[in-house]
């Protein structure tokens, strides 16, 4: 198993070796006075932030200092991510000219929104300048976590910087979610590509690593039916803790000569409910197609979706588009496909059962129509009533 200790986790990091030596390599380029910029991008809970934080080890080593910025959807003010990051947790920075200076523009932008322009301007040419020579003394990282959220004020300063290439002496790390998308932050994105930032997208854990995972949490050997829960996951870390925290908190952990396995399925109702508040973040159009999609199996046609949900094609494929983004299902031909049996199974599970009804009856007339075998239809009649 590849680990990494020392990020300050509850459990090592698994899986993620050859990421992690790449930007070990990268702290080191930056400690000898280089510059470089990654962009990590991945589905809800693949694990940026965990790869981020096992940074902190090697940084501390090379005395590089680390500095945290994660924008916040709820905190629309201007600068507020780069606020965080650059002038403390109190906001304010007074002991330098510069810090004093944005210290009473941020003042001035708080309570006078009228002219805000040209205080917003003057402010980004501050920030870019704190970031820009922060490195003069220390080689440093800034950590911009989940920028698909910034505030359009810090996006700008990013933008401005990323048309001067790469921060000396500095790694600028930036998270992101592939949804929402956001003009914006395309733009930036397009921007740091033409500088030369690398593009790190970090892929679901391996089958192996998945496992390593269930049962370094566990502290022993898995058996058969957690094992096979565990590989509903589709290899998403956030998916497999959350399954082996419900199995321990419901429970539903039973040992047996050393092998920890979950022999009673009761507990799944539980793990059904946390799995959907995981995908509160999809806009509810997205969630309720998905929901109707799960009604034809993990993986359906687009147009059966479409007779089934009662909505044109073009409009499916548009709401089905933001869920292929964000990486919950997956297109192969003109079939889409689950990405993780988990999430499909806690939609199914998660529609109210009249509805699922209706909706079987409805999949069983859509599925004749297309020409589906009578046992499939008939399968879908059974569950209509
Ligand atoms: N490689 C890994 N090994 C072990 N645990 C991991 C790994 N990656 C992530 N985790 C665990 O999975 C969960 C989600 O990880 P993390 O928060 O890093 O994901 P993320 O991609 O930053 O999510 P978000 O999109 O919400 O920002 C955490 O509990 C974390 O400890
Ligand atoms: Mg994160």
């Amino acid at each position: 198993m590849s680990t990494s200790a020392g990020s300050g986790r509850a459990h090592p990091l698994v899986g993620r070796a050859a990421e992690l030596d790449d930007l070990d390599e990268l702290l080191s380029v930056v400690a000898g006075g280089g510059g470089a910029t990654v962009l990590i991008e991945g589905e809800c809970g693949v694990g940026k932030s965990s790869l981020v934080g096992a940074l902190r080890g090697g940084a501390h080593l090379l005395d590089v200092e680390l500095c945290v910025a994660r924008a916040d959807e709820a905190d629309r003010r201007p600068f507020a991510m780069l606020t965080a990051a650059l002038l403390g947790p109190s906001g304010r920075a007074t002991s330098s000219p510069v810090g004093a200076e944005l210290t009473s523009l941020l003042d001035a932008l708080g309570d006078d929104p009228t002219g805000a322009a040209v205080l917003v301007e003057r402010a980004g040419e501050l920030f870019a300048a704190l970031v820009r020579h922060r490195g003069d003394q220390h080689p440093w990282v800034l950590v911009l976590e989940d920028v698909h959220l910034a505030d359009d004020a810090s996006l700008q300063v990013l933008l401005r910087l990323a048309h001067e290439g790469a921060v000396s002496r500095a790694l600028v790390l930036a998270t992101m979610r592939p949804v929402p998308y956001r003009p914006a932050l395309a733009e930036v994105v397009t921007a740091w590509t033409r500088a030369g930032a690398r593009y790190l997208e970090l892929r679901p854990l391996s089958a192996r690593a998945s496992l390593d995972l269930a049962e370094t949490m566990v502290g022993g050997v898995i058996g058969p039916a957690l094992r096979g829960t565990v590989a509903t996951a589709g290899g998403n870390p956030m998916l497999i803790t959350d399954v082996v925290r419900t199995a321990r908190r419901t429970g539903a952990v039973v040992v047996l000569d050393g092998v920890h396995d979950t022999p009673d399925p009761g507990w799944l109702v539980a793990l059904d409910a946390v799995v959907r508040a995981r995908l509160d973040y999809l806009p509810a159009e997205v969630r309720l197609l998905l929901g109707q999609a799960s009604v034809l199996g993990s993986s359906f046609v687009i147009s059966d979706v479409a007779a089934l949900s009662g909505e044109p094609v073009a409009g499916c494929w548009r709401t089905l588009r933001h869920a292929m983004a964000a990486g919950l299902v997956h297109a192969r031909g003109d079939r889409l496909v689950f990405r993780h049996d988990l999430v499909r199974g806690a939609l199914y599970d998660g529609l109210d059962p009249s509805g699922r009804r209706a909706l079987h009856a409805r999949a069983a007339w859509a599925l004749r129509e297309a020409g589906a075998p009578v046992h499939v239809v008939a399968g879908h009649l059974d569950r209509a009533r």
